[in-house]
């Protein structure tokens, strides 16, 4: 691969084929995150957001350390981080106390430093995911409020004294936070909280260089989102309406992602950038 033109090269980065290198914006393997190293926190197996990501990152320089939530996620996780070459791959689950720190004083003791991260998690409570926000229990909504938004604050708190020459953290957010979306219930009012949380976190860091942005991706079909009920629906309603009338793919989301991740995307924090076919216009 001489300049990125995609021609004698090609890989695989999703099950629907082939993609040149040309497909991510013509950048050339190997250096838009050359020598920069990331964190990725929710990996739960190869159809992840958070997967789609850490291909692409790795694929343009970048050196992972990436985390699974438990024993039975490891078995999924590790061979896809060892995949990419990660040198640290370890547990994390946000809701155990110490969890969280214990990564970041691995990525201390490893490398001294971070330079991105991507927060891509979110849980809530079957029984309140799928009931009216009317009806949501204390302990559902503050379950899914402490893993999804206020996990974003505490690793926001860990990595600032190790972005030491700045950074940026990115997080997931979804469409139902800004509209009512049929289904998504407790998750609305918590993605609203993220987005605000970007807000805040964006406004107190910037002066450390740290940026923060949220994604906010159409309906793609992983395991988090197959807990959210007539999710079927929500997919076939984009390619009904989006002014692009198809669903995007974890690796779309992957190269939007590297772009906010690099120094490319330098000057640009507290946003809140869809990637989604154009549904938000419509919808
Ligand atoms: N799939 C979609 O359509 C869609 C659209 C917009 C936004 N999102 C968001 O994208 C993010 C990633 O979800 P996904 O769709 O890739 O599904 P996924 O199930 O692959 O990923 C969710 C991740 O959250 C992790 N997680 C949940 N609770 C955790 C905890 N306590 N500690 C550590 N990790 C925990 C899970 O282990 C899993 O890795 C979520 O924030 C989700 O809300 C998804």
């Amino acid at each position: 691969m001489e300049n990125g033109k995609g021609k004698d090269k090609e890989i695989t980065l999703s099950d629907e084929g082939n993609i040149t290198m040309d497909w991510i914006y013509g950048v050339k393997p190997g250096t838009l995150l050359l020598g920069k190293k990331g964190l990725i926190l929710g990996i739960a197996n190869e159809r992840s957001i958070a997967y789609g990501c850490a291909k692409v990152f790795h694929l343009i320089g970048a050196e992972l350390a990436v985390t699974y939530r438990n024993e039975k996620a490891e078995g999924h996780v590790r061979p896809l981080a060892e995949e990419l070459n990660c040198p640290i791959i370890m547990p994390c689950d946000v809701a155990v106390p110490g969890s969280l720190e214990a990564v970041f004083d691995k990525i201390s003791e490893v490398w001294g430093g971070i330079d991105f991260i991507l927060h891509s998690i979110a849980s809530a409570p079957k029984e309140d995911l799928h009931g009216r926000v009317t009806d949501c229990s204390k302990e559902g909504f503050l379950t899914a409020m402490g893993d999804s938004c206020y996990s974003l604050i505490r690793t926001a708190h860990l990595a600032e004294p190790l972005m030491k020459n700045g950074g940026s953290i990115l997080t997931v957010t979804y469409y139902g936070s800004q509209k009512v979306v049929t289904n998504y219930n407790v998750m609305g009012p918590v993605k609203a909280a993220l987005e605000s949380t970007v807000r805040y976190l964006a406004a107190e860091l910037g002066i450390k260089k740290i940026r923060v942005n949220s994604i906010s991706p159409g309906p793609i079909l992983t395991r988090a989102a197959s807990g959210i009920e007539h999710f079927d629906e929500l997919m076939e309603r984009v390619v009904t309406v989006a002014p692009e009338h198809k669903l995007v793919t974890i690796e779309d989301v992957g190269a939007f992602a590297a772009f906010l991740a690099s120094d490319a995307s330098r000057g640009i924090t507290g946003g809140l950038h869809y990637i989604d076919g154009g549904y938000h216009i419509v919808g």
